[in-house]
């Protein structure tokens, strides 16, 4: 471990301004909100928007050559990234919500019928929740809820049962941005597949934390966010199976999407332009490449089995702090869990927990994480959360073990 450390805490101090001792002492465990960038995406931004800004797909001229050829290289590294080897598979959107969206609308528009069913989990982000509330309702389906275990995580047997004959598509986080826990997406893939149904996964919380394969996971969708994996906000892509995207109508109309527009009727582009309507997110989307690239050459192995370790450091710690209560599965149960941890201490909100630790110059999330169907299953309005990523270091944890402990002396001595 103290190797490891050492040399994350070198690759955090070189490539992350943030981290670099310059700017100031902030200790940022908030990175499952966001992640802080390294100077090469950012470096990339600054070139794109310096030398290489032109507008894609549509100029003879060179710029637009470079800044089309840059922007596509980007669609490469995001396949590559999750071992897809069909760059037309990547549909660039500006989010992970958005390319949930693209699903809900030109998939299940098209494809479910009344009495159909969708189904979710009560652990799903509001993202993977919301857009099937709504075509749900337009389309008179059944949007069923997959309930959670003692443990935190999924409930297979649960799932199991409401897994039907109806079913038309299962959408799932994978890592949970709340609990931490990873789902077991291999056999619910097989198991959904058995009975007809398509699979979405939603991989924000995953993709920066370790290697994620779309083919052994068997899946058809996947959602990501380019933010969570230290690339820039505004960019975000959906891979879908090729045959599946084929079938599907676009999402929204206008410029690039189209092949021929007449008066009355118009023809859509090819994959995956169909899907891209509009000037894309140029920059953003070559810095998401950068981003994707930076982290396979640190290694997803590496970053996962780093981050294993201050997990279980992480836990240690909180579990040592009376009427401290975690969320989710502990390591010892769920090695391969996510790296962060959703707490609550007993008789304090965790706005003022987030409040008084940033008072310290640390950084977490409290509130209900877009996690509302989550919480009001705890009987538990807030939390508080602590996330971690390679750049984090067990002396990070070890402050904020210790400022939760004088906060809660401070606070009973004040009560
Ligand atoms: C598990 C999960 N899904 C979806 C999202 C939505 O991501 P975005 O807001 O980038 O679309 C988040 C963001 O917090 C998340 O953690």
């Amino acid at each position: 471990m103290k190797n490891l450390v050492k040399q994350f805490a070198e690759i955090s101090r070189n490539d992350f301004p943030l981290f670099n001792g310059s700017h100031n002492n902030l200790i940022y465990l908030d990175h499952a909100a966001t992640s802080q960038k390294p100077k090469q995406v950012i470096d990339s931004l600054k070139k794109y928007y310096s030398f290489q800004n032109a507008n894609v797909h549509r100029g003879a001229h060179q710029l637009s050559a470079i800044a089309t050829e840059k922007f596509e290289n980007s669609r490469k590294l995001a396949a590559n990234f999750i071992n897809s080897n069909n760059e037309k598979e990547i549909i660039f959107t500006r989010n992970a919500t958005e390319a949930i969206n693209l699903v809900a609308y030109a998939w299940g528009n098209n494809k479910l019928q009344k009495g159909d069913e969708i189904l979710i989990s009560l652990m799903e982000h509001h993202s993977n929740i919301v857009p099937w509330q709504l075509i749900a309702k337009e389309k008179k389906c059944k949007l069923n809820y997959i309930n959670i275990d003692k443990n935190g995580e999924l409930d297979l047997d649960d799932f199991r049962k409401k897994l039907t004959d109806k079913t038309k598509l299962v959408s799932l986080v994978h890592v949970s941005n709340t609990l931490g826990c990873c789902n077991p997406i291999e056999e619910i893939s097989y198991l959904a597949h058995k009975k007809g149904s398509l699979v979405l996964l939603d991989a924000c919380q995953s993709l920066a934390h370790k290697p994620i394969d779309i083919k052994s996971l068997g899946i058809d969708f996947l959602a990501g966010s380019s933010h969570k994996l230290c690339g820039p906000t505004g960019i975000g892509f959906l891979w879908g199976k090729e045959e599946i995207l084929e079938k599907m109508p676009p999402f929204l109309g206008g410029g690039e999407m189209i092949d021929e527009v007449f008066e009355e009727r118009s023809t859509w582009a090819d994959l995956p332009h169909k899907f891209e309507a509009g000037t894309p997110a140029i920059g953003e989307a070559i810095g998401m490449g950068v981003a994707m690239n930076y982290l396979q050459k640190i290694g997803l192995n590496e970053i996962h089995n780093y981050e294993k370790e201050l997990t279980k450091y992480l836990f240690e710690k909180l579990e040592e702090i009376d009427n401290l209560k975690i969320f989710g599965p502990s390591p010892l149960i769920q090695p391969d869990r996510g790296p962060l941890a959703t707490f609550h201490i007993q008789g304090i909100h965790s706005n003022d927990v987030a409040e008084l630790l940033d008072s310290s110059n640390i950084c977490i999330r409290s509130g209900h994480h877009c996690c509302q169907p989550l919480h009001r299953f705890y009987g538990i309005k807030s939390t508080a959360r602590a996330s971690l990523s390679f750049t984090s270091t067990p002396s990070e944890i070890d402050s904020l073990t210790e400022e939760l402990k004088s906060i809660i002396s401070f606070l009973k001595k004040n009560s």
